[in-house]
């Protein structure tokens, strides 16, 4: 009765994104000058109007902001300018249940079983690993997409895995209706579906690594592809015991690689969704050892 549930709601939310029609170029294509104020509100949703958007999620995106600021989810300029820059609703939008919800301080669900992190999570996460234009950026996990949408505004080079083959093309057809839209940003990323546990060899080596799904332990094949001096975040732990950690990799003089880690939350446990395993073309149980 359960699974029943799951399965229709699934294909419902497939069917949304499907009927939607492309929408025409209605927002101010992208620019690295694009510069949104960060004063005041009313500045914030007159300048976000200016781009095309709409004033009410505009509202929300600078009160989500503010919170992000006194929680110390968010810190740089130039993680502040991407999340500014980015509409959640949009990659909220797959699931009209969670629309309006988009800048909620919570897990929302977006079909097949996972969800989109929260801004808060996303924020923090982003800001870590601190991205400066030109870097190669890995995330695994596209989900929603909306976590490769703030580093699509930091460097033109983000590459993301998904597992959930209905989910990674769903995510890449918004991702390239929204281009068409003027969102152009998204054309900074490129998307496939694979098991993001062996990395992306053929785009390697990344000088920073985000992963949103949860594992008892670092994935080798992704430490290995971390350049030296890169980053990687990543939740690690037994389920329902994960922290995010903030892996640096080090070369010592000597050619020898060393690891630092940090729990981002100072020890609070933070749930993902589990970091499942590919078996051909099915997903059978995931990568805990
Ligand atoms: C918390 S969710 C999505 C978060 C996402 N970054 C966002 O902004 O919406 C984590 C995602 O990781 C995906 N995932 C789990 N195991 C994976 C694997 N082995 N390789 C790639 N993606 C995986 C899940 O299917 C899910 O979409």
């Amino acid at each position: 009765m359960k699974r029943r549930t799951f399965v229709s709601g699934t294909a419902a939310l497939a069917t949304a994104a499907l009927v939607r029609p492309a929408s025409a170029a209605t927002i101010k294509p992208y620019s690295w000058d694009l510069s949104p104020p960060t004063d005041t509100r009313e500045n914030f949703i007159a300048w976000g109007k200016g781009r095309g958007e709409d004033p009410t999620f505009l509202g929300q995106r600078w009160d989500r902001f503010q919170a992000l600021l006194r929680n110390k989810d968010i810190w740089s300029p130039s993680t502040i300018r991407a999340f500014l820059l980015t509409p959640r609703e949009e990659f909220a939008s797959v699931n009209p249940a969670i629309h309006k919800r988009a800048y909620e301080h919570n897990f929302l669900d977006i079909g097949y079983g996972v969800t989109m992190s929260g801004p808060h999570l996303q924020g923090r996460m982003t800001n870590v690993i601190d991205v400066k234009r030109g870097e190669k950026v890995l995330e695994i996990g596209t989900g929603s997409g909306c976590q490769s949408a703030y580093i699509a505004n930091l460097t033109e080079n983000a590459y993301t895995i998904e597992i959930i083959k209905p989910l990674a093309d769903r995510t890449r057809g918004l991702y390239d209706k929204l281009i068409e839209k003027g969102y152009t940003e998204y054309q900074h990323i490129k998307s496939k579906q694979a098991d993001g546990y062996y990395g992306w060899e053929e785009a390697a080596p990344f000088d920073k690594i985000i992963v949103t799904c949860g594992i008892d332990h670092v994935p080798p094949p992704l430490l290995q592809q971390l350049k030296a001096g890169g980053l990687m975040v990543i939740p690690v732990g037994p389920p329902g015991a994960q922290r995010v950690l903030k892996v640096a990799k080090m070369q010592g003089a000597d050619g020898s690689i060393t690891t630092s880690r940090e729990d981002i939350y100072g020890g609070k446990i933070v749930n993902f969704v589990p970091f499942t395993k590919l078996e051909g073309d099915k997903i059978v149980g995931n990568h805990n050892r």
